[in-house]
């Protein structure tokens, strides 16, 4: 018995969208919270099988969790910490929990965490993460599929990054905020959420530098000069992509709200050569529209402030019935066209070697079963079900919610033709493509 949704194609998105805290700064909000004796509260927390991992992992070291879901807030009181061990069984089902690395050595001077596995997009190594943490003295040891680091004091210095790598930039942060001295973070990652921990730490009374420049200096305070704090986490960018991606793919007019359009400029401007309109209407609102058939465009995705890798699997969507041929380069995971053979089953005229994909626009996709095989290839499908004549039925929603809160609820709000049913048996399309009253 799964979970799935059934969505009824070509219906133009209209109306409000309001976007949640971004995952992929909260559940580094919720790693920062251990550094400092109290509890700190953390608001616009996305409702999200991420942030319910994340915080089983911070529970399981001894903190205290108070997570209401109605304010969207997570108090973290982490005045004792107990335990100094992320397990596999929790780190294997979310890779980004292994931020917990850097935040334990620099509270507690000694972490156990299991080493994430490869990832379905990509073989996604930690090595950036554990040579960082080694230059600032910890001595790293591992075995049996965990991470063992240990420290009498860490030190601080300078790091250079080969690739700007988030989770690596962030793990040192953390670590850095207690260390004695000054850490230099070198071809450090810009993303808008290395900005907010940055934004996050120096609330608590750390001294972090530069973030969303190439060079971040992290000052290493005490241990007395934190303090537990009351956060608001940024809006999800990503999010915000994909139902503006949305609206544009159904020909609809949407306005999307509690967005920082500045997080997009480039997703924009891409989007905006295709022939979708976008408008600033507030200072945290868009209105995205689009009347005539898009363009095709090339692009190639990059750490921030390129083309986000997040979105690529939308844009691909886009592409399929664009005019013209797009060519898309996929240049920091190894295996981020999982949409590919779904996409092509509805119609879409892609051709993929290695990490470029070309796309020939056709006329139109058609309604089919499809599978989430991640979380934005899924959310790339659930676009293209949006857009496509006829209706599809997506599997495999434990991905796509990893990363969307009320999917559906906030693309019904939209007009679009969305429901999640629990299947009993095998899925029979033709009886869902009949019994619209489901729709
Ligand atoms: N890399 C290494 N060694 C390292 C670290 C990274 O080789 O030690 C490589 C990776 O294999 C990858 C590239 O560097 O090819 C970039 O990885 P990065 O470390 O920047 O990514 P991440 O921190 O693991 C975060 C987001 C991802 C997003 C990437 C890039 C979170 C929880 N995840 O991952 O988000 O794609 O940055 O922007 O912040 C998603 O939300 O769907 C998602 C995958």
């Amino acid at each position: 018995m799964s979970e799935k949704f059934r969505i009824k194609g070509a219906t133009p998105l209209k109306g409000e969208v309001s976007i949640g805290g971004a995952k992929n700064a909260v559940l580094k909000l919720m790693a920062a919270a251990i550094l400092v004796k109290g509890a700190t509260k953390i608001y616009n927390v996305p409702d999200l099988t991420d942030v319910d991992i994340m915080l089983s992992v911070i529970e399981g070291l001894g903190t205290k969790i108070k997570h209401d879901k109605i304010e969207k807030s997570v108090v973290i009181d982490a005045t004792n910490i107990t335990n100094i061990t992320a397990k596999y069984e929790l780190v294997s089902k979310m890779r980004a929990s292994f931020i917990i690395l850097g935040a334990l050595v620099s509270r507690c001077k000694e972490a156990i965490v299991a080493l994430p596995g490869g990832c379905a997009i990509g073989e996604r190594r930690v090595d950036f993460h554990i040579k960082g943490l080694e230059a600032l003295g910890a001595k790293i040891k591992i075995e049996n599929g965990y991470v063992h680091a240990k420290v009498h004091r860490l030190v601080g210095a300078d790091v250079y990054l080969d690739i700007p790598s988030v989770g690596a930039t962030e793990n040192l942060m953390l670590a850095a905020v207690l260390a004695e001295g000054a850490t230099r973070i070198q071809n450090a990652a810009q993303e808008p959420e290395i900005i907010d921990l940055a934004n996050f730490l120096n609330t608590m009374g750390a001294d972090v530098s530069g973030a969303g420049t190439s060079e971040i200096v992290i000052n290493g305070v005490k241990a007395d000069d934190l303090h537990p704090i009351e956060y608001t986490t940024i809006p999800d960018r990503i999010e915000a992509g994909t139902y503006m991606t949305a609206v544009v793919a159904t020909k609809g007019k949407a306005i999307i709200r509690n967005v920082f359009p500045g997080h997009l400029t480039f997703f924009n401007n891409k989007l905006l050569k295709m022939g979708a309109n976008i408008k600033l209407i507030e200072p945290t609102a868009i209105e995205v529209s689009c009347k005539n058939k898009l363009s095709a465009i090339n692009f190639v995705t990059q750490p921030y402030p390129g083309f986000p890798t997040d979105l690529q699997s939308m844009a691909m969507t886009l592409l399929t019935t664009a005019d013209g041929v797009g060519i898309i380069t996929e240049s920091l995971y190894e295996n981020r066209f999982m949409q590919v053979p779904d996409l092509r089953r509805m119609g879409a005229d892609i051709h993929q070697d290695r990490n470029h994909a070309i796309i020939k626009g056709v006329k139109k996709l058609t309604g089919a079963i499809l599978s989430a095989s991640d979380l934005r290839a899924g959310a790339s499908l659930v676009v293209a079900g949006l857009m496509a004549d006829g209706t599809s039925v997506i599997e495999n929603l434990h991905h796509i919610d990893r990363g969307y809160e009320n999917f559906e609820e906030k693309i019904k709000s939209l007009g679009g033709k969305i429901e999640r049913y629990v299947d009993n048996s095998e899925v029979n399309l033709t009886e869902g493509l009949h019994n619209e009253a489901h729709l």
